[in-house]
């Protein structure tokens, strides 16, 4: 998976973890069996502190779909915990559920969040 122009939501702190993210995304895609592990560990930390971030920017502007969208997080969260656990389904998740997530939360939580914030700066 690499960045795409369309997935920038014009909130610098937000795009730049988006980007990380599919960085390191495209990482575990690319790696070795014996590398995927600690690759995805490091995937898991930075999502943590990803989520933690956006939660934050939802807490100070009162966003009203937050509930909404930290359950989403947390979801997503505990199936990565899921998939650490059972590295032989690791690789398809990583190459085909993680990605499909990703760009329909961008496209949708995200994109309210950022649309929200964006509303409240100006
Ligand atoms: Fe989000």
């Amino acid at each position: 998976m690499v960045w795409q122009k369309d997935f920038e939501l014009g909130v610098e702190q937000i795009d730049k973890t988006h980007e990380e993210f599919i960085g390191l995304l495209s990482i575990a895609q690319n790696s070795s069996k014996a590398e995927l592990t600690e690759v995805f560990a490091k995937i898991i930390s930075h999502t943590k502190a990803h989520f933690k971030s956006e939660q934050e920017m939802m807490q100070e502007i009162s966003l009203s779909s937050q509930k909404e969208h930290t359950d989403e997080h947390d979801k997503l969260l505990f199936e990565m915990d899921y998939f650490s656990k059972h590295p032989l389904m690791l690789r398809s998740y990583i190459n085909e559920r993680l990605p499909e997530w990703f760009k329909l939360h961008i496209a949708t939580m995200d994109a309210a969040l950022a649309a929200a914030v964006k509303n409240k700066n100006t």
